[in-house]
Protein backbone atom coordinates (compact mmCIF):
# COMPACT_ATOMS: atom_id res chain seq x y z
CA UNK A 1 0.00 0.00 0.00
CA UNK A 2 1.39 3.95 -0.85
CA UNK A 3 2.44 5.80 1.83
CA UNK A 4 -0.67 7.52 3.61
CA UNK A 5 -0.81 11.31 2.81
CA UNK A 6 -1.50 13.99 5.59
CA UNK A 7 -4.34 15.81 3.99
CA UNK A 8 -4.99 19.07 5.75
CA UNK A 9 -8.59 18.62 6.15
CA UNK A 10 -7.65 15.52 8.07
CA UNK A 11 -8.62 16.84 11.66
CA UNK A 12 -12.11 18.54 10.44
CA UNK A 13 -14.97 17.15 12.61
CA UNK A 14 -17.12 18.02 10.35
CA UNK A 15 -16.13 15.32 7.43
CA UNK A 16 -18.79 13.00 6.28
CA UNK A 17 -18.54 9.52 6.21
CA UNK A 18 -16.97 8.60 3.20
CA UNK A 19 -14.22 11.56 3.85
CA UNK A 20 -13.71 9.22 6.83
CA UNK A 21 -13.27 6.44 4.96
CA UNK A 22 -11.32 8.13 2.28
CA UNK A 23 -8.34 8.95 4.99
CA UNK A 24 -8.55 5.63 6.43
CA UNK A 25 -7.45 4.44 2.71
CA UNK A 26 -7.25 5.87 -0.25
CA UNK A 27 -9.45 4.73 -3.04
CA UNK A 28 -6.85 3.56 -5.32
CA UNK A 29 -4.99 0.97 -2.70
CA UNK A 30 -8.57 -0.89 -3.26
CA UNK A 31 -7.37 -2.03 -6.82
CA UNK A 32 -4.73 -4.25 -5.25
CA UNK A 33 -6.59 -5.31 -2.22
CA UNK A 34 -8.84 -6.39 -5.28
CA UNK A 35 -6.08 -8.51 -7.11
CA UNK A 36 -4.18 -9.51 -4.28
CA UNK A 37 -7.27 -11.16 -2.27
CA UNK A 38 -11.02 -10.02 -3.07
CA UNK A 39 -10.22 -11.89 -6.44
CA UNK A 40 -9.35 -14.78 -5.20
CA UNK A 41 -11.34 -15.34 -2.25
CA UNK A 42 -14.63 -13.96 -3.68
CA UNK A 43 -17.62 -11.55 -2.58
CA UNK A 44 -17.75 -12.67 0.79
CA UNK A 45 -14.56 -11.72 1.56
CA UNK A 46 -15.40 -8.04 0.68
CA UNK A 47 -15.40 -5.49 3.61
CA UNK A 48 -17.79 -2.90 3.39
CA UNK A 49 -15.51 -0.18 3.48
CA UNK A 50 -13.41 -1.29 0.45
CA UNK A 51 -17.03 -1.85 -0.97
CA UNK A 52 -17.05 1.78 -1.50
CA UNK A 53 -14.12 2.16 -2.08
CA UNK A 54 -14.56 -0.15 -5.26
CA UNK A 55 -15.46 2.08 -7.63
CA UNK A 56 -11.81 4.07 -7.61
CA UNK A 57 -10.72 0.52 -9.61
CA UNK A 58 -14.10 1.87 -11.81
CA UNK A 59 -16.66 -0.90 -10.38
CA UNK A 60 -20.00 -0.40 -8.68
CA UNK A 61 -22.21 -2.83 -7.50
CA UNK A 62 -25.30 -3.17 -9.38
CA UNK A 63 -28.50 -3.89 -8.70
CA UNK A 64 -29.82 -6.35 -7.21
CA UNK A 65 -26.74 -6.51 -4.80
CA UNK A 66 -26.00 -9.88 -5.10
CA UNK A 67 -22.75 -10.30 -5.95
CA UNK A 68 -22.41 -8.57 -9.47
CA UNK A 69 -20.77 -5.48 -10.82
CA UNK A 70 -20.78 -2.79 -13.35
CA UNK A 71 -17.41 -1.40 -14.77
CA UNK A 72 -16.97 1.81 -16.47
CA UNK A 73 -13.89 1.62 -18.55
CA UNK A 74 -12.51 5.44 -19.41
CA UNK A 75 -12.21 6.16 -23.72
CA UNK A 76 -10.33 9.55 -23.42
CA UNK A 77 -11.44 12.53 -25.58
CA UNK A 78 -14.14 8.99 -26.44
CA UNK A 79 -11.80 7.42 -29.35
CA UNK A 80 -10.51 4.46 -29.11
CA UNK A 81 -9.01 2.04 -31.50
CA UNK A 82 -9.99 -1.41 -32.92
CA UNK A 83 -7.81 -3.23 -30.84
CA UNK A 84 -8.76 -1.98 -27.82
CA UNK A 85 -12.68 -2.53 -29.28
CA UNK A 86 -12.00 -5.84 -29.75
CA UNK A 87 -10.84 -6.68 -26.29
CA UNK A 88 -13.52 -4.78 -25.08
CA UNK A 89 -16.03 -6.80 -26.63
CA UNK A 90 -14.22 -10.20 -25.18
CA UNK A 91 -14.40 -8.79 -21.88
CA UNK A 92 -18.16 -8.38 -22.76
CA UNK A 93 -18.50 -11.72 -24.07
CA UNK A 94 -16.30 -13.84 -20.94
CA UNK A 95 -17.79 -11.30 -17.84
CA UNK A 96 -20.86 -9.66 -18.82
CA UNK A 97 -23.57 -11.68 -20.51
CA UNK A 98 -22.66 -9.88 -23.82
CA UNK A 99 -23.42 -6.30 -22.71
CA UNK A 100 -21.70 -3.22 -23.55
CA UNK A 101 -23.43 0.75 -23.12
CA UNK A 102 -22.14 3.72 -24.61
CA UNK A 103 -22.26 6.41 -21.80
CA UNK A 104 -23.20 9.96 -21.92
CA UNK A 105 -19.36 10.74 -20.76
CA UNK A 106 -18.24 8.59 -23.96
CA UNK A 107 -17.04 5.72 -21.59
CA UNK A 108 -17.74 2.34 -22.30
CA UNK A 109 -19.65 0.10 -19.00
CA UNK A 110 -19.91 -3.56 -18.26
CA UNK A 111 -22.33 -5.21 -16.21
CA UNK A 112 -22.95 -8.67 -15.12
CA UNK A 113 -18.96 -8.91 -13.58
CA UNK A 114 -17.76 -11.00 -10.63
CA UNK A 115 -15.14 -9.93 -8.35
CA UNK A 116 -13.04 -13.39 -9.63
CA UNK A 117 -12.99 -11.94 -12.87
CA UNK A 118 -11.70 -8.13 -11.59
CA UNK A 119 -7.91 -9.34 -12.07
CA UNK A 120 -8.17 -10.82 -15.22
CA UNK A 121 -10.33 -7.82 -16.69
CA UNK A 122 -7.63 -5.04 -15.66
CA UNK A 123 -5.21 -6.89 -17.28
CA UNK A 124 -6.98 -7.66 -20.44
CA UNK A 125 -8.00 -3.43 -20.46
CA UNK A 126 -3.99 -2.77 -19.21
CA UNK A 127 -2.42 -5.11 -22.71
CA UNK A 128 -4.16 -2.31 -25.21
CA UNK A 129 -3.46 1.15 -22.59
CA UNK A 130 -7.33 1.02 -20.97
CA UNK A 131 -8.37 1.61 -17.95
CA UNK A 132 -11.07 1.86 -15.70
CA UNK A 133 -9.24 3.02 -12.68
CA UNK A 134 -10.89 6.51 -11.57
CA UNK A 135 -13.90 5.84 -13.81
CA UNK A 136 -15.89 5.68 -10.73
CA UNK A 137 -15.23 7.63 -6.66
CA UNK A 138 -14.37 11.30 -5.76
CA UNK A 139 -11.41 11.67 -8.55
CA UNK A 140 -11.09 13.03 -12.10
CA UNK A 141 -13.30 10.64 -13.77
CA UNK A 142 -13.13 9.95 -17.98
CA UNK A 143 -11.78 12.95 -19.69
CA UNK A 144 -13.84 14.14 -22.34
CA UNK A 145 -13.91 15.29 -25.53
CA UNK A 146 -14.29 15.83 -29.65
CA UNK A 147 -14.50 12.18 -30.97
CA UNK A 148 -13.75 13.51 -34.17
CA UNK A 149 -10.51 15.65 -32.96
CA UNK A 150 -7.84 15.80 -35.75
CA UNK A 151 -10.22 14.63 -38.36
CA UNK A 152 -12.86 17.76 -37.72
CA UNK A 153 -13.33 20.23 -40.19
CA UNK A 154 -15.28 21.95 -37.54
CA UNK A 155 -12.24 22.46 -34.76
CA UNK A 156 -9.21 25.02 -34.56
CA UNK A 157 -7.17 22.79 -33.14
CA UNK A 158 -6.01 18.52 -32.76
CA UNK A 159 -6.78 18.14 -29.18
CA UNK A 160 -6.13 14.62 -29.41
CA UNK A 161 -2.22 15.61 -27.63
CA UNK A 162 -4.26 17.55 -24.96
CA UNK A 163 -6.35 14.58 -24.02
CA UNK A 164 -3.59 12.90 -23.45
CA UNK A 165 -1.41 14.49 -21.12
CA UNK A 166 -4.69 15.08 -19.03
CA UNK A 167 -4.98 11.85 -18.90
CA UNK A 168 -1.58 11.01 -18.25
CA UNK A 169 -1.20 13.13 -15.59
CA UNK A 170 -4.49 13.08 -13.87
CA UNK A 171 -4.83 9.08 -13.89
CA UNK A 172 -3.54 7.21 -10.97
CA UNK A 173 -2.35 10.56 -9.48
CA UNK A 174 -2.85 9.89 -5.52
CA UNK A 175 -2.32 13.69 -4.98
CA UNK A 176 -5.64 13.80 -6.77
CA UNK A 177 -7.50 10.29 -5.94
CA UNK A 178 -9.16 12.00 -2.60
CA UNK A 179 -11.31 14.96 -4.19
CA UNK A 180 -14.53 15.88 -2.62
CA UNK A 181 -16.96 14.53 -4.73
CA UNK A 182 -16.49 13.46 -8.73
CA UNK A 183 -14.96 15.36 -10.87
CA UNK A 184 -15.45 15.61 -14.52
CA UNK A 185 -13.48 17.25 -17.07
CA UNK A 186 -14.42 18.26 -21.00
CA UNK A 187 -11.81 19.53 -23.51
CA UNK A 188 -13.15 20.52 -27.35
CA UNK A 189 -11.48 22.51 -29.75
CA UNK A 190 -14.93 21.85 -32.16
CA UNK A 191 -16.80 25.07 -32.51
CA UNK A 192 -19.80 23.22 -31.91
CA UNK A 193 -19.50 22.45 -28.28
CA UNK A 194 -18.90 18.98 -29.24
CA UNK A 195 -18.13 17.81 -25.56
CA UNK A 196 -20.83 19.65 -23.46
CA UNK A 197 -18.63 22.48 -21.71
CA UNK A 198 -21.31 23.99 -19.53
CA UNK A 199 -22.35 20.86 -17.86
CA UNK A 200 -18.23 19.49 -16.75
CA UNK A 201 -16.46 20.72 -13.96
CA UNK A 202 -13.61 21.78 -15.69
CA UNK A 203 -13.84 22.69 -19.52
CA UNK A 204 -11.78 24.16 -22.19
CA UNK A 205 -13.36 25.73 -25.09
CA UNK A 206 -12.26 27.20 -28.28
CA UNK A 207 -10.67 30.43 -28.18
CA UNK A 208 -8.46 32.95 -30.24
CA UNK A 209 -6.52 36.13 -28.80
CA UNK A 210 -3.81 38.02 -30.07
CA UNK A 211 -0.79 38.26 -27.96
CA UNK A 212 1.98 40.59 -28.72
CA UNK A 213 0.99 40.96 -32.51
CA UNK A 214 0.53 37.32 -33.01
CA UNK A 215 -2.68 35.23 -33.18
CA UNK A 216 -2.79 32.56 -30.55
CA UNK A 217 -5.27 29.68 -31.10
CA UNK A 218 -6.19 28.71 -27.35
CA UNK A 219 -9.31 27.94 -25.15
CA UNK A 220 -11.37 29.71 -22.65
CA UNK A 221 -11.83 27.82 -19.07
CA UNK A 222 -15.46 26.80 -17.67
CA UNK A 223 -15.56 25.65 -13.78
CA UNK A 224 -18.36 24.53 -11.63
CA UNK A 225 -21.36 22.52 -14.15
CA UNK A 226 -22.65 19.59 -13.17
CA UNK A 227 -26.38 17.78 -13.27
CA UNK A 228 -28.03 15.86 -10.87
CA UNK A 229 -30.55 17.52 -8.43
CA UNK A 230 -28.90 20.76 -8.18
CA UNK A 231 -27.59 21.05 -11.63
CA UNK A 232 -25.32 23.92 -12.24
CA UNK A 233 -24.30 25.48 -15.62
CA UNK A 234 -20.57 25.93 -15.80
CA UNK A 235 -18.97 29.65 -15.29
CA UNK A 236 -16.26 31.07 -17.58
CA UNK A 237 -13.58 32.45 -16.35
CA UNK A 238 -12.11 35.42 -17.62
CA UNK A 239 -8.78 33.91 -19.01
CA UNK A 240 -7.36 32.61 -22.27
CA UNK A 241 -5.84 29.19 -21.75
CA UNK A 242 -2.73 28.57 -24.55
CA UNK A 243 -2.68 24.85 -25.33
CA UNK A 244 0.61 24.11 -23.52
CA UNK A 245 -1.20 26.08 -20.31
CA UNK A 246 -3.90 23.54 -20.21
CA UNK A 247 -2.41 20.95 -17.59
CA UNK A 248 -1.35 23.21 -15.53
CA UNK A 249 -4.78 25.11 -15.69
CA UNK A 250 -6.19 22.14 -14.84
CA UNK A 251 -4.20 21.10 -11.94
CA UNK A 252 -4.57 24.63 -10.39
CA UNK A 253 -9.07 23.70 -11.00
CA UNK A 254 -8.54 20.60 -9.80
CA UNK A 255 -5.87 21.38 -6.97
CA UNK A 256 -8.86 24.55 -5.68
CA UNK A 257 -11.66 21.58 -5.84
CA UNK A 258 -9.00 19.21 -3.52
CA UNK A 259 -8.22 22.14 -0.72
CA UNK A 260 -11.60 24.24 -0.29
CA UNK A 261 -13.83 21.81 -1.91
CA UNK A 262 -17.17 21.12 0.75
CA UNK A 263 -16.48 17.78 2.69
CA UNK A 264 -19.63 17.79 4.73
CA UNK A 265 -22.41 16.85 3.03
CA UNK A 266 -22.25 14.46 -0.24
CA UNK A 267 -24.83 16.09 -2.08
CA UNK A 268 -23.25 19.53 -1.47
CA UNK A 269 -19.10 18.64 -2.50
CA UNK A 270 -19.48 18.94 -6.13
CA UNK A 271 -17.16 22.07 -7.21
CA UNK A 272 -20.35 23.68 -8.78
CA UNK A 273 -21.46 24.53 -5.16
CA UNK A 274 -17.88 25.92 -4.39
CA UNK A 275 -17.66 28.18 -7.58
CA UNK A 276 -21.35 29.48 -6.69
CA UNK A 277 -20.33 30.50 -3.41
CA UNK A 278 -16.98 31.97 -4.38
CA UNK A 279 -17.99 33.48 -8.02
CA UNK A 280 -15.75 33.74 -11.17
CA UNK A 281 -14.00 36.67 -10.21
CA UNK A 282 -12.88 35.15 -6.77
CA UNK A 283 -12.28 31.55 -8.41
CA UNK A 284 -9.73 33.65 -11.05
CA UNK A 285 -7.56 35.25 -8.31
CA UNK A 286 -7.22 31.91 -6.99
CA UNK A 287 -6.24 29.88 -9.75
CA UNK A 288 -3.96 32.62 -10.29
CA UNK A 289 -2.50 32.40 -6.84
CA UNK A 290 -1.53 28.97 -7.66
CA UNK A 291 -0.71 28.99 -11.30
CA UNK A 292 0.42 31.93 -11.59
CA UNK A 293 -0.53 35.05 -14.40
CA UNK A 294 -2.56 33.83 -17.17
CA UNK A 295 -3.66 36.19 -20.00
CA UNK A 296 -7.59 37.28 -19.79
CA UNK A 297 -10.71 35.77 -22.57
CA UNK A 298 -9.76 36.34 -26.24
CA UNK A 299 -12.03 36.08 -28.72
CA UNK A 300 -14.90 32.86 -28.11
CA UNK A 301 -14.71 30.31 -30.88
CA UNK A 302 -17.91 28.99 -30.03
CA UNK A 303 -20.82 28.60 -32.40
CA UNK A 304 -23.87 27.14 -31.45
CA UNK A 305 -24.09 23.26 -30.09
CA UNK A 306 -24.52 20.19 -32.34
CA UNK A 307 -26.11 18.63 -29.52
CA UNK A 308 -23.45 15.39 -29.72
CA UNK A 309 -24.57 14.46 -32.90
CA UNK A 310 -22.86 13.71 -36.08
CA UNK A 311 -24.85 11.08 -38.23
CA UNK A 312 -24.42 10.62 -41.81
CA UNK A 313 -21.05 10.80 -44.08
CA UNK A 314 -19.40 14.45 -43.37
CA UNK A 315 -16.14 14.94 -45.26
CA UNK A 316 -13.45 15.71 -42.83
CA UNK A 317 -10.74 17.80 -42.63
CA UNK A 318 -8.35 16.46 -45.13
CA UNK A 319 -9.81 16.10 -48.24
CA UNK A 320 -10.92 12.69 -49.91
CA UNK A 321 -11.81 11.08 -46.57
CA UNK A 322 -15.35 10.78 -44.58
CA UNK A 323 -16.12 10.27 -41.51
CA UNK A 324 -19.61 8.23 -40.77
CA UNK A 325 -21.86 9.10 -37.71
CA UNK A 326 -23.53 5.89 -36.51
CA UNK A 327 -26.77 5.50 -34.61
CA UNK A 328 -26.40 3.10 -31.34
CA UNK A 329 -30.06 3.14 -29.87
CA UNK A 330 -29.83 4.09 -26.20
CA UNK A 331 -26.19 3.12 -26.31
CA UNK A 332 -26.59 -0.03 -26.17
CA UNK A 333 -24.96 -3.23 -28.12
CA UNK A 334 -23.51 -6.83 -27.74
CA UNK A 335 -20.40 -7.56 -27.58
CA UNK A 336 -20.35 -8.83 -31.47
CA UNK A 337 -21.35 -5.97 -32.70
CA UNK A 338 -18.70 -4.25 -30.91
CA UNK A 339 -16.77 -6.68 -32.73
CA UNK A 340 -18.30 -5.78 -36.20
CA UNK A 341 -17.85 -2.33 -35.28
CA UNK A 342 -13.91 -2.94 -35.09
CA UNK A 343 -13.74 -4.85 -38.20
CA UNK A 344 -15.92 -1.77 -40.17
CA UNK A 345 -12.88 0.71 -38.60
CA UNK A 346 -10.38 -1.51 -40.12
CA UNK A 347 -11.73 -2.27 -43.45
CA UNK A 348 -13.01 1.23 -44.15
CA UNK A 349 -11.35 3.77 -42.13
CA UNK A 350 -7.99 4.03 -40.18
CA UNK A 351 -9.33 1.61 -37.51
CA UNK A 352 -10.27 3.86 -35.16
CA UNK A 353 -13.98 4.05 -33.13
CA UNK A 354 -15.32 7.39 -31.55
CA UNK A 355 -18.06 7.02 -28.62
CA UNK A 356 -20.10 10.17 -28.87
CA UNK A 357 -22.03 11.69 -25.25
CA UNK A 358 -25.01 10.79 -26.96
CA UNK A 359 -24.40 7.55 -26.30
CA UNK A 360 -23.45 6.98 -30.09
CA UNK A 361 -20.77 5.71 -32.47
CA UNK A 362 -18.72 6.85 -35.44
CA UNK A 363 -15.72 5.99 -38.21
CA UNK A 364 -12.96 7.92 -38.90
CA UNK A 365 -11.06 8.19 -41.75
CA UNK A 366 -13.38 6.54 -44.64
CA UNK A 367 -11.55 7.44 -48.52
CA UNK A 368 -14.71 8.83 -51.12
CA UNK A 369 -14.13 4.93 -53.00
CA UNK A 370 -15.20 2.83 -50.00
CA UNK A 371 -18.09 5.11 -49.02
CA UNK A 372 -20.70 3.20 -51.07
CA UNK A 373 -19.64 -0.06 -49.76
CA UNK A 374 -19.10 0.88 -46.02
CA UNK A 375 -23.20 2.24 -46.59
CA UNK A 376 -23.96 -0.80 -48.26
CA UNK A 377 -22.47 -2.86 -45.37
CA UNK A 378 -25.76 -4.79 -43.97
CA UNK A 379 -25.00 -3.63 -40.07
CA UNK A 380 -24.91 -0.09 -41.38
CA UNK A 381 -28.02 -0.98 -42.97
CA UNK A 382 -30.18 -2.87 -40.43
CA UNK A 383 -28.70 -1.69 -36.96
CA UNK A 384 -26.57 1.33 -36.65
CA UNK A 385 -27.86 3.66 -39.20
CA UNK A 386 -26.29 6.59 -40.44
CA UNK A 387 -29.79 8.60 -40.58
CA UNK A 388 -32.08 6.93 -37.82
CA UNK A 389 -35.71 8.06 -37.42
CA UNK A 390 -36.17 10.96 -35.29
CA UNK A 391 -36.66 9.72 -31.73
CA UNK A 392 -35.21 6.72 -31.79
CA UNK A 393 -31.82 8.59 -33.26
CA UNK A 394 -31.90 11.24 -30.45
CA UNK A 395 -33.40 9.24 -27.46
CA UNK A 396 -30.47 9.13 -24.32
CA UNK A 397 -31.45 7.02 -21.36
CA UNK A 398 -29.37 5.87 -18.02
CA UNK A 399 -29.32 2.41 -16.40
CA UNK A 400 -32.83 2.49 -14.30
CA UNK A 401 -33.49 0.04 -12.24
CA UNK A 402 -32.55 -2.68 -14.77
CA UNK A 403 -29.01 -2.14 -13.06
CA UNK A 404 -28.87 0.31 -10.67
CA UNK A 405 -29.52 1.05 -7.08
CA UNK A 406 -30.98 4.22 -7.46
CA UNK A 407 -33.15 3.87 -9.88
CA UNK A 408 -36.84 4.40 -8.80
CA UNK A 409 -38.10 3.14 -12.50
CA UNK A 410 -37.14 0.97 -15.25
CA UNK A 411 -35.39 3.56 -18.19
CA UNK A 412 -33.90 2.09 -20.76
CA UNK A 413 -35.97 -0.78 -22.18
CA UNK A 414 -38.73 1.61 -21.89
CA UNK A 415 -37.06 4.71 -23.86
CA UNK A 416 -36.03 2.12 -26.33
CA UNK A 417 -39.46 1.29 -27.13
CA UNK A 418 -41.02 4.52 -26.34
CA UNK A 419 -38.81 6.40 -29.32
CA UNK A 420 -40.12 3.35 -31.50
CA UNK A 421 -43.60 4.05 -30.95
CA UNK A 422 -43.09 8.02 -31.37
CA UNK A 423 -41.63 7.20 -34.53
CA UNK A 424 -44.28 4.79 -35.59
CA UNK A 425 -46.70 7.52 -34.44
CA UNK A 426 -45.47 10.82 -35.67
CA UNK A 427 -43.18 12.24 -37.95
CA UNK A 428 -40.76 14.59 -37.63
CA UNK A 429 -38.38 16.20 -39.85
CA UNK A 430 -36.57 17.88 -37.28
CA UNK A 431 -34.15 16.39 -34.16
CA UNK A 432 -36.41 16.13 -30.92
CA UNK A 433 -33.81 15.16 -28.01
CA UNK A 434 -35.81 13.22 -25.20
CA UNK A 435 -33.64 12.06 -22.35
CA UNK A 436 -34.84 9.28 -19.48
CA UNK A 437 -33.85 9.17 -16.17
CA UNK A 438 -34.39 6.87 -13.44
CA UNK A 439 -33.82 9.17 -10.24
CA UNK A 440 -32.98 13.05 -9.88
CA UNK A 441 -29.28 11.72 -10.50
CA UNK A 442 -29.73 12.71 -13.72
CA UNK A 443 -27.01 10.38 -14.90
CA UNK A 444 -28.87 10.31 -18.55
CA UNK A 445 -28.70 14.26 -18.68
CA UNK A 446 -32.27 14.96 -18.61
CA UNK A 447 -31.90 18.70 -18.04
CA UNK A 448 -30.09 19.21 -21.42
CA UNK A 449 -32.60 17.31 -23.07
CA UNK A 450 -35.76 19.06 -25.15
CA UNK A 451 -38.04 16.98 -23.14
CA UNK A 452 -36.63 15.29 -20.04
CA UNK A 453 -38.75 12.64 -19.00
CA UNK A 454 -37.38 11.68 -14.95
CA UNK A 455 -38.67 8.61 -13.32
CA UNK A 456 -41.04 8.69 -10.12
CA UNK A 457 -43.25 6.70 -8.52
CA UNK A 458 -47.35 7.65 -7.92
CA UNK A 459 -49.88 5.89 -5.98
CA UNK A 460 -52.99 4.93 -7.51
CA UNK A 461 -56.10 2.63 -6.50
CA UNK A 462 -53.71 -0.14 -8.11
CA UNK A 463 -51.00 0.28 -6.28
CA UNK A 464 -47.70 2.62 -6.88
CA UNK A 465 -47.20 2.92 -10.55
CA UNK A 466 -43.82 4.44 -12.43
CA UNK A 467 -44.61 7.23 -13.97
CA UNK A 468 -42.33 10.60 -15.22
CA UNK A 469 -42.32 14.07 -14.83
CA UNK A 470 -42.32 15.88 -17.76
CA UNK A 471 -39.32 18.80 -18.80
CA UNK A 472 -39.39 20.85 -21.28
CA UNK A 473 -36.57 23.30 -23.37
CA UNK A 474 -33.36 22.07 -22.67
CA UNK A 475 -30.69 23.17 -24.52
CA UNK A 476 -26.67 24.22 -24.66
CA UNK A 477 -26.87 26.24 -27.57
CA UNK A 478 -27.70 29.28 -25.36
CA UNK A 479 -27.19 27.39 -22.43
CA UNK A 480 -30.34 26.62 -20.42
CA UNK A 481 -31.75 23.38 -18.73
CA UNK A 482 -35.63 22.24 -19.28
CA UNK A 483 -38.00 23.38 -17.03
CA UNK A 484 -40.46 21.11 -14.83
CA UNK A 485 -44.10 20.98 -16.15
CA UNK A 486 -47.04 20.25 -13.58
CA UNK A 487 -47.67 16.81 -15.20
CA UNK A 488 -46.81 13.27 -13.81
CA UNK A 489 -47.68 11.10 -16.64
CA UNK A 490 -48.12 7.17 -15.67
CA UNK A 491 -45.89 4.81 -17.84
CA UNK A 492 -49.28 3.35 -19.84
CA UNK A 493 -50.08 7.34 -21.12
CA UNK A 494 -46.58 8.35 -21.71
CA UNK A 495 -45.99 7.63 -25.44
CA UNK A 496 -49.51 8.89 -26.58
CA UNK A 497 -49.17 11.70 -24.09
CA UNK A 498 -45.96 12.52 -26.05
CA UNK A 499 -47.20 11.66 -29.36
CA UNK A 500 -50.10 14.34 -28.55
CA UNK A 501 -47.50 17.03 -27.08
CA UNK A 502 -45.28 16.61 -30.07
CA UNK A 503 -48.09 17.07 -32.54
CA UNK A 504 -49.51 19.99 -31.21
CA UNK A 505 -45.56 21.77 -31.54
CA UNK A 506 -45.28 20.32 -34.97
CA UNK A 507 -48.58 21.85 -36.17
CA UNK A 508 -47.94 25.31 -34.39
CA UNK A 509 -43.72 25.72 -34.63
CA UNK A 510 -42.51 27.76 -37.11
CA UNK A 511 -40.22 26.34 -40.36
CA UNK A 512 -37.68 23.91 -38.68
CA UNK A 513 -38.12 25.48 -35.29
CA UNK A 514 -36.36 22.94 -33.04
CA UNK A 515 -38.60 22.16 -29.94
CA UNK A 516 -36.81 23.88 -27.63
CA UNK A 517 -37.21 27.43 -29.79
CA UNK A 518 -40.44 26.70 -30.02
CA UNK A 519 -40.64 26.10 -26.31
CA UNK A 520 -38.82 29.51 -25.34
CA UNK A 521 -41.06 31.59 -28.31
CA UNK A 522 -44.48 30.24 -27.29
CA UNK A 523 -43.71 30.48 -23.32
CA UNK A 524 -44.08 27.45 -20.68
CA UNK A 525 -47.29 28.75 -19.93
CA UNK A 526 -49.01 28.03 -23.44
CA UNK A 527 -46.95 23.97 -22.91
CA UNK A 528 -48.73 24.07 -19.82
CA UNK A 529 -51.91 24.93 -21.29
CA UNK A 530 -51.28 21.86 -24.24
CA UNK A 531 -50.43 19.26 -21.52
CA UNK A 532 -53.86 20.41 -19.51
CA UNK A 533 -55.99 20.07 -23.01
CA UNK A 534 -53.87 16.37 -23.48
CA UNK A 535 -54.58 15.14 -19.76
CA UNK A 536 -58.31 16.68 -19.68
CA UNK A 537 -59.25 14.63 -22.95
CA UNK A 538 -57.50 11.63 -21.67
C1 LIG B 1 -25.11 8.51 -5.92
C2 LIG B 1 -25.08 7.83 -7.04
C3 LIG B 1 -25.04 8.42 -8.42
C4 LIG B 1 -25.09 9.71 -8.79
C5 LIG B 1 -25.21 10.94 -7.93
C6 LIG B 1 -24.98 9.71 -10.21
C7 LIG B 1 -24.98 10.84 -10.97
C8 LIG B 1 -24.52 10.91 -12.23
C9 LIG B 1 -24.38 12.07 -13.00
C10 LIG B 1 -24.78 13.46 -12.54
C11 LIG B 1 -23.84 11.72 -14.18
C12 LIG B 1 -23.39 12.56 -15.32
C13 LIG B 1 -24.21 13.51 -15.94
C14 LIG B 1 -23.26 14.59 -16.41
O1 LIG B 1 -22.69 14.42 -17.51
O2 LIG B 1 -23.03 15.56 -15.69
C15 LIG B 1 -23.67 10.33 -14.16
C16 LIG B 1 -23.17 9.60 -15.15
C17 LIG B 1 -23.45 8.27 -15.28
N1 LIG B 1 -23.97 7.44 -14.31
FE1 LIG B 1 -24.42 7.95 -12.52
N2 LIG B 1 -24.87 8.46 -10.67
C18 LIG B 1 -24.91 7.63 -9.61
C19 LIG B 1 -24.89 6.27 -9.64
C20 LIG B 1 -24.93 5.55 -10.78
C21 LIG B 1 -25.16 4.15 -10.84
C22 LIG B 1 -25.41 3.25 -9.64
C23 LIG B 1 -25.12 3.81 -12.16
C24 LIG B 1 -25.34 2.50 -12.84
C25 LIG B 1 -25.38 1.32 -12.29
C26 LIG B 1 -24.84 5.01 -12.88
C27 LIG B 1 -24.71 5.11 -14.24
C28 LIG B 1 -24.19 6.22 -14.86
C29 LIG B 1 -23.75 6.27 -16.24
C30 LIG B 1 -23.81 5.13 -17.23
C31 LIG B 1 -23.27 7.56 -16.48
C32 LIG B 1 -22.58 8.10 -17.72
C33 LIG B 1 -21.19 7.99 -17.14
C34 LIG B 1 -19.91 8.11 -17.81
O3 LIG B 1 -19.81 8.02 -19.02
O4 LIG B 1 -18.87 8.31 -17.08
N3 LIG B 1 -24.74 6.04 -12.01
N4 LIG B 1 -24.08 9.84 -12.96
S1 LIG C 1 -30.13 8.69 -13.17
FE1 LIG C 1 -30.52 7.62 -11.29
S2 LIG C 1 -31.54 5.78 -12.03
FE2 LIG C 1 -30.47 6.58 -13.75
S3 LIG C 1 -28.47 5.52 -13.71
FE3 LIG C 1 -28.27 7.48 -12.64
S4 LIG C 1 -28.50 7.01 -10.52
FE4 LIG C 1 -29.36 5.32 -11.67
Amino acid sequence: MAERKQWKWADDPSLNKMELTKLEKDGLDVIETIVNTYSKEGFQSIESSDMDRFKWAGVYQQRPKDGHFMMRVRIPGGILNSEQARVLAKIAEDYGRDLVDVTTRQAVQFHWLTVESLADIFERLASVGLSSFEACGDCPRTIMGNPLAGIDPHEVLDTRPLVNQLEKFFLLNREFSNLPRKYKISISANIHNAAHAQINDLAFTPAKKTIEGEEVIGFHVWVGGGLSAKPHLAKKLDVFCRPEEVVKVAEGVTTLFRDFGYRQKRTHARLKFLVADWGAEKFKEELIHLVGELETQGEDLLKGWNGGYFYGIHEQQQKGLYYAGLSVPVGRMNAGELVELARLADEYGDGTIGTCNTQNVLIRNIPQDRVAAFQAEPIIVNRFKLKPNTFVGYAVSCTGTEYCNLAIVETKERMRSLALYLDDTVTLDTPLRIHMIGCPNSCGQRQIADIGLQGALVKTPAGMVEAFDIHVGGTLEEAQFNRKLNARITVDMLGPFLAQLITLYKEDRLDGEQYWRYVERVGLEKIQAQVDSILQTA
